[in-house]
């Protein structure tokens, strides 16, 4: 059984005024379990749009999403929101930890919201924590530590309560190359070790390299797709190949980091 499903997705946007456009037409895609798999594409390819209607945030204007048999795209507000927080865990870009927290309550919070026993929670955060390299900062508030903790403390906070899927928005957009090397190694290594499929949209090919499998979308459409073979170095090559194949603009030209 797949974790993810994807019928016939597609998106209109805006067709209550009249003008609408199309940003997803007729998409599929089947998620295993533990798979990584990276959506790359031009900017305004609808990238974004199909993360946004796999995670349930959005809603397709047809077409169907099923996340571990559960046909999640006729859930009520209220059933999605429990299937959220048992089943799913988010990484963005800006991180989107909260200021007032320390780093520790950020990463407890999924467990907290979930009513998880305090002395299992505790286990879990160490654990995590040891993982991820960030232990001895987790009585630490966000502005006291790096860009790159920050986003390996984000990564905590969506692994925690044993989500069956992840989805990450350009989880290394504001990383620089150090840090995003670190959190594509723990990323990757956790996503891994406990089997979390992971849908990650990015721009960054070296991001991409560490995914078993990218996907390339143009014009709301699946434009192609590659898979990692036994070489992270040749699979970055693929994927730079691939991305001038597609053309884009600008923004997705990043330099070579090898
Ligand atoms: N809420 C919205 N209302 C109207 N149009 C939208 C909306 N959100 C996105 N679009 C349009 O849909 C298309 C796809 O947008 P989307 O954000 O999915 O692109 P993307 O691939 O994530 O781009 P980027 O790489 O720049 O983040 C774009 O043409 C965009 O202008
Ligand atoms: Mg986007």
């Amino acid at each position: 059984m797949h974790v993810l499903e994807a019928n016939n997705l597609s998106k209109t946007y805006g067709s209550k005024r009249g003008i609408s456009y199309e940003a997803l037409h007729q998409f599929n895609l089947a998620v295993k379990q533990g798979e990584f798999i990276g959506i790359m594409g031009p900017s305004g390819s609808g990238k974004t749009t199909l993360l946004n209607l796999l995670s349930t945030i959005d809603k397709p204007s047809s077409g169907k999403v099923i996340i571990n048999g559960k046909t999640v795209t006729s859930f009520s507000r209220h059933q999605l929101a429990k299937f959220r927080r048992k089943e799913m865990g988010f990484v963005f870009q800006d991180f989107n930890l909260l200021e007032t927290l320390t780093i520790g309550e950020n990463i407890l919070l999924p467990l907290t919201l979930n009513k998880i026993k305090v002395k299992d929670m505790t286990h879990k955060l160490l654990l995590i924590t040891k993982q991820l390299e960030i232990n001895d900062i987790i009585d630490k508030r966000i502005m006291e530590v790096s860009g790159g903790q920050m986003q390996r403390a984000a990564i905590a906070r969506a692994l925690i309560h044993n989500p069956s899927i992840i989805f990450a928005d350009e989880p290394t957009g504001n990383l620089d190359s150090k840090a995003s090397l670190q959190v594509m190694n723990t990323l990757s290594h956790l996503q891994k070790h406990y089997q979390t499929a992971t849908l990650m949209v990015t721009h960054d090919p070296f991001a991409a390299s560490f995914c078993q499998r990218v996907i390339f979308i143009k014009d709301g459409k699946l434009y192609n797709e590659i898979h990692q073979g036994d070489n992270r170095q040749s699979f970055f090559e693929d994927i730079l190949n691939m991305q001038s194949l597609l053309g884009g603009n600008i923004h997705d030209l990043q330099t070579v980091r090898f």
